[in-house]
This record gives structure tokens, sequence and C-alpha cells, in this order.
């Protein structure tokens, strides 16, 4: 019997549980009624009384050797278990989401890189702004239909503070704090006061650039369009410029660039013209230099405005304008990770 203690002794020595579940088995295994150590006990009954003393000590001895271990694994497994160390960390990691990028940042800063490597430097102007900045300096008659409140949001009842209708208001701040030569472009949201739709927002982006010096004349416009249209849409774009009107720019044009989505040949997003219209532009009007105090003797100069919901549009093919302020994840996931 002596060598049947030891042989336990060196077994319960050895044993590992990986689970609370399994120290308890280990339990019911050596100490439960039916367990190893128990069926000890009851061959000690028939034990001689000369070995009582001995064996009886060394059953005793294993069985608190035998509760002392496993009462050990379970706690240190429990342990474990409570402070979450029980999980496998082998297992590889879930990777952390990265956000994308909205497809307004996407598009302007494609378009801002094509500007910058023309020399144009970027310049940032306020959102609310007063009537000097948005309308006035440029050249926007008193009662021009702009200004009324059906166009225009107003801050509280003061009507010379607004939200910008254009980013043309970042032209005027150039034109006063800078001296020619002047070649920026500024990007940023404005405000109109329209009914939401599929095709209108109270809210949109646009993206502007200024080029003020000695003779600039309407064809670097052109070029410089141009060269954004290749850049932008892909080297078979073309433009072309039909004459409109903007009362800080004359003469005034606006310009279409050849649908990328059927090459010109007509789909319903051209409407079966195959151009989009995509931009204002023209040259500086004399009375927006005077006004800003630049020379216009001296100076001439070309300004153009585009909005980027609507590049974005053609670019990605997003049919819905609202879906720019929705924040869906849905729609925000299409587009480029932000790394
Ligand atoms: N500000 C004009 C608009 O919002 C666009 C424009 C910018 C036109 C610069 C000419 C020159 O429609």
């Amino acid at each position: 019997m002596l060598e049947r203690i030891k042989e336990l002794k060196k077994e319960i020595e050895e044993i590992v549980a990986n689970s609370v579940e399994e120290a308890e088995g280990l339990r019911i295994k050596y100490l439960s009624k039916k367990g190893e150590i128990s069926k000890l006990f009851e061959e000690f009954r028939n034990v001689s009384a000369d070995q009582k003393k001995e064996i009886g000590q060394a059953v005793n001895t294993l069985k608190e050797f035998a509760q002392e271990k496993i009462n050990l694994l379970r706690e240190g497994l429990q342990e474990q278990e409570t402070k979450g160390y029980g999980i496998d960390l082998t297992l590889p990691g879930e990777s952390m989401k990265l956000g994308t990028r909205h497809p307004i940042s996407i598009v302007k800063n494609e378009i801002l890189e094509i500007f910058k490597r023309l020399g144009f430097v970027v310049s940032e102007g306020p959102e609310i702004e007063d009537d000097w900045h948005v309308f006035g300096a440029l050249n926007f008659a008193d009662d021009h239909p702009a200004r009324d409140m059906q166009d225009t949001f107003f801050i509280q009842r003061d009507p010379d503070i607004l939200l910008r209708t254009h980013t043309s208001s970042v032209q005027v701040h150039d034109m006063e704090t800078k001296k020619p030569p002047i070649r920026t472009v500024t990007f940023g949201r404005v405000f109109r006061n329209e009914a939401i739709s599929y095709r209108a927002h109270c809210m949109f982006h646009q993206i502007e650039g200024l080029y003020i010096d000695e003779n600039v004349s309407f064809a670097d416009l052109k070029q410089t369009l141009i060269y954004f249209a290749k850049e932008f849409f892909g080297e078979n774009a073309e433009i072309r410029m039909r004459p409109s009107y903007f009362p800080f720019t004359e003469p005034s044009a606006e310009v279409d660039v050849s649908c990328s989505i059927c090459g010109g040949k007509g789909c319903n997003v051209c409407k079966n013209t195959g151009w989009l219209e995509i931009l204002g532009c023209g040259m500086v009007d004399p009375h927006v230099f005077e006004a800003s105090g630049i020379d216009s003797k001296k100076y001439t100069g070309f300004a153009f405005g585009l909005g980027i919901e609507r590049i974005a549009m053609l670019k990605f093919g997003i049919n819905d304008l609202r879906l720019y302020f929705e924040n869906d994840v849905r729609f925000l996931q299409q587009f480029e990770s932000a790394h």
C-alpha cells in the first residue's frame, strides 16, 4: 500500500489544469467519495494493526498534499480568468479599423495639389463674413438679388453679417492684405438659402483661384484651366468656355469639361450634350481692384471658382448631394483609406 501512496504522490505532483473545470475534474478524480485517495481510506480498514500508524499518516499526508495542490491550481486559474489572462495570447489580434477620407476632402486635396504645382499658394478666409467681402467689394450692386434673404443666410438681424455665399470673399481678403503678384487658391464651405434636394443643398464647398500680376491675360486663364482639366480628368479631357456674367469679372465665362463618363458621345449624366459645367471664371473687373486698393492700370488678373461636390459627383458617380453630409458609414467607407 505504501507503494501505491508513493505512486499517487508522484502523479499528483505532476498534475496541471488549464481551466477551473479541469481542476474540478482532478478534485473528483482524487478526492471525491469514489476518488483515488478515498479508495486508499477504504483499503486502510484492512491494514494490520502494526502498520496502521505508518500507513495512516502517509494517507493523511497524501490527502492534504492533494487538497493543497488542487486548491492552488484552482485559485490560480480563477484569478487568471477574472483578470482576463485566460485568453490565448497567440491568437492574431483584431486589427484597428482606419477611417476613410471624405470624398470632398479627397477631391479638394487633389485639386489643390494641381494648382500648387502651378505655383498657387493656399489661403483661407472666414465662413462668417461681412457684406463688403462677399458682395460690396466684388462689385455687386446694392440691390443685387443675391443679397436677398432668399439666397443668403444673415446672422441675426444685422444685415451686415452673413454666411459667405461663395469663396470669392477670400479673393477680397487676399487683395486687401497682399501685394501683387498674387497667386492664391482657397477652398471652403459656402452657404445658400436653398431647399435641400438631391441636386441642391444649403451648404457646399468651393475652390477658388486668383492670379494677379502685370500682363495676365485671358489666354493665361484658359491655359491654366486646360492644364487643370487634363491633370484632373485625364489627358483626353477638353474644355469649352461659354460667355457668362459675374459682377466681379469682365469678361466672364462658364467652363464645361468633356463628359468623362461617355467621353463626349452623350449620356444621361451630361444630358446627351457631351459636356459638363464645372466652373465659373473671368478677368478680375477693374472695379474690384480699385475697391481693394490695387492699381487697375498696372495689374490684370483672372479668377475662377468651382464646386467641389459637383466634381466629386463626376469622379465617383455620386447621384445625390445629400449623401455628402449624412455621415452614413456605408457611404463613407467606399472611399480611400486615410493612411
Ligand atoms: N463666385 C462664383 C460663384 O459662386 C464663381 C466665380 C468665381 C466666378 C471666380 C468667377 C470668378 O458662382
